[in-house]
C-alpha cells in the first residue's frame, strides 16, 4: 500500500494550479444518466472516486471515453438499473445515481451507502422526497429498490440541510410530470453548478444557491457540454498549507467567492493575502492568531476545511475552538496530530487547540479524505520525516497532489 514521506521543507513557495472539484463532478457525472445524448465535461479533477464514478457509469451500460481532465459519456445504450455493493461502498457518492436512474428509467436498485468513518451518514432524506414524489421504495439486502412509472412533482421540505440529498432530487425532478419545490435546499456552490448543466441539458431549474429551488419537470433531456468549477476545497487546502509554512504561494484557477467564511477567517487569524476573480495571493505572515470556527453549510465555515485549518491553528498563538456540527465523527486527525506534538483537547463537538506547539515528523494514519490533507498540512512545518499511512484516501480527492507540493517546494514522496 502506498504511503507518504513528507519532509518539513521551509516555506512553500510558487505557483499551485487548481483542479475542478470533485464534490461538483461526481454529481454531473450522475446527472449524465438523464441524457440519451453525449454529455462532455471538462476541468474533470481525475481522482480515484472520478474513476469509480465512470466505472459505475460503465456497469450501467454507459459508454464513458476519459480524456486529459475531461470525460464524455455516451448515454444511448443504458441497459442495467442497479448501482453494485463492491462500487458503492468505495464512494458514498454512488447514492447520486439513484435519483437519475429513477427518473430516467422507472426502476433503479443501488446499494446502501451504510455508515463511514466521518459520521452514521443516513440517507433518509433522499428516500422520503422520491417517496413523496411518487416512488415505490423497499429496503432488502442491503440495497435500496425504488420504482415508479413517472415522477410526480412535490413540494419537499428537507428535515436537514443535505448536499447530496438536493442533489439527487434535483436531478430526479427535471424529467418529473410537473414542478417540485425544494424547501431548506443547500446552497453549496457545487449545486449551482450542478443546476446550470442541467438547464444546458435542457432542464428547467431555478433557485439554486438559495435555499428554495424550483424545479419544472421536462419530457426528456439532450448532450451538453460543461466545465467543471475549481475545487473550493482543494484550494483552502493550498492556503492552509501556504500559511502553517509562512509560505508565498499563487494559487491560480480557484474562485475566491465559494470560500469567504474560510477566507474571512484567516483575515482574521492575520494571514495577509489578496484574492482577485480567480487567484488568491497568500504571502508570509508574521505570526498567525487563533480563532473559533464553528462548521456550518454554506455559506458557513466548510466542515471539509476543518481539519486542515486545525492543523493550522495548531501553529496560530493561542487557544483556538474548533466546533464540528455537520458529522458526528469528525475529529480522527486530533490523535494523529497530537501524536506530532500538537495540544488538542476534544470535548463533545469542539476541539480545543492550543498553539503554538512545534511539531515533529512521525508515523501517522490517514483515516478519511479531509483528515488526511490536515496531516500532510502538519507535515509540512513537522521537524524531520512524516509518513503518512493509508493514503489512498488522498487519492480519493487531491488531484496530483504530490506533483502540485513538489512545484511550490515541498518535499514530498510517494513510497511502497
Ligand atoms: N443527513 C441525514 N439524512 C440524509 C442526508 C444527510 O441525516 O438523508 C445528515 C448527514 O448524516 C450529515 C448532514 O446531514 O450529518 C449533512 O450531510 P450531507 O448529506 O450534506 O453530506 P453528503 O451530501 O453526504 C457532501 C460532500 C461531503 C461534505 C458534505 C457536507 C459530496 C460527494 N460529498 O456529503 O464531502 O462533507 O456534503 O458539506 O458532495 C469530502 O469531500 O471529503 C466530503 C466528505
Amino acid at each position: 500500500m502506498d504511503k507518504l514521506l513528507i519532509t518539513g521543507n521551509g516555506p512553500l513557495k510558487g505557483e499551485v494550479r487548481i483542479s475542478g472539484a470533485k464534490n461538483a463532478a461526481l454529481p454531473s457525472l450522475a446527472a449524465t444518466i438523464l441524457a440519451s445524448e453525449e454529455v462532455h465535461l471538462t476541468n474533470m479533477p481525475m481522482v480515484r472516486d472520478i474513476n469509480t464514478m465512470c466505472a459505475l457509469l460503465g456497469e450501467l451500460g454507459f459508454g464513458v471515453k476519459k480524456g486529459n481532465e475531461e470525460v464524455f459519456v455516451f448515454g444511448a445504450g443504458i441497459s442495467s438499473h442497479i448501482a453494485p455493493y463492491q462500487l458503492v461502498k468505495t464512494m458514498r457518492a454512488s447514492i447520486l445515481t439513484l435519483g437519475p436512474l429513477l427518473a430516467r428509467l422507472g426502476r433503479a436498485r443501488v446499494s446502501l451507502p451504510g455508515g463511514c468513518a466521518i459520521g452514521e451518514r443516513p440517507v433518509d432524506q433522499h428516500l422520503k422526497a422520491l417517496e413523496k414524489m411518487g416512488a415505490e421504495i423497499v429496503i432488502e439486502h442491503g440495497y435500496i429498490d425504488a420504482r415508479v412509472s413517472r415522477l410526480k412533482g412535490a413540494d419537499i421540505l428537507f428535515d436537514t440541510v443535505t448536499v447530496t440529498g438536493t442533489e439527487n432530487i434535483m436531478m430526479a425532478a427535471t424529467l418529473a410530470e410537473g414542478t417540485t419545490s425544494l424547501f431548506n435546499a443547500a446552497m453549496e456552490p457545487e449545486i449551482v453548478d450542478l443546476a446550470e448543466l442541467l438547464n444546458k441539458m435542457g432542464a428547467r431549474i431555478e433557485g439554486q444557491g438559495t435555499q428554495h429551488i424550483v424545479i419544472h419537470g421536462v419530457e426528456r433531456l439532450h448532450g451538453a457540454e460543461h466545465h467543471i468549477i475549481p475545487d473550493r476545497i482543494e484550494t483552502g487546502t493550498y492556503v492552509c498549507a501556504a500559511a502553517i509554512t509562512r509560505g508565498h504561494v499563487a494559487i491560480t484557477g480557484a474562485r475566491p467567492l465559494h470560500l469567504r467564511k474560510f477566507l474571512e477567517t484567516m483575515e482574521n487569524a492575520r494571514l495577509p493575502f489578496e484574492a482577485g476573480a480567480d487567484t488568491i495571493e497568500v504571502k508570509p505572515h508574521e505570526g498567525l492568531l487563533a480563532r473559533d470556527i464553528e462548521t456550518q453549510p454554506h455559506p458557513g465555515f466548510p466542515t471539509d476545511m476543518q481539519a486542515q485549518y486545525m492543523a493550522v491553528m495548531t501553529q496560530a498563538k493561542g487557544r483556538s475552538l474548533i466546533t464540528e456540527t455537520i458529522f458526528e465523527n469528525r475529529f480522527m486527525h486530533v490523535g494523529e496530530l497530537n501524536r506530532m506534538g500538537a495540544h488538542i483537547k476534544i470535548q463533545g463537538h469542539t476541539a480545543i487547540t492550543t498553539g503554538i506547539t512545534p511539531l515533529s515528523g512521525a508515523q501517522v494514519m490517514a483515516t478519511d479524505l479531509r483528515a488526511s490533507a490536515s496531516l500532510v498540512v502538519a507535515a509540512l512545518v513537522a521537524d524531520g520525516d512524516t509518513l503518512i499511512d493509508r493514503i489512498y484516501h488522498l487519492d480519493r480527492g487531491y488531484h496530483r497532489l504530490e506533483e502540485k507540493l513538489g512545484r511550490i517546494n515541498a518535499l514530498v514522496r510517494r513510497v511502497e
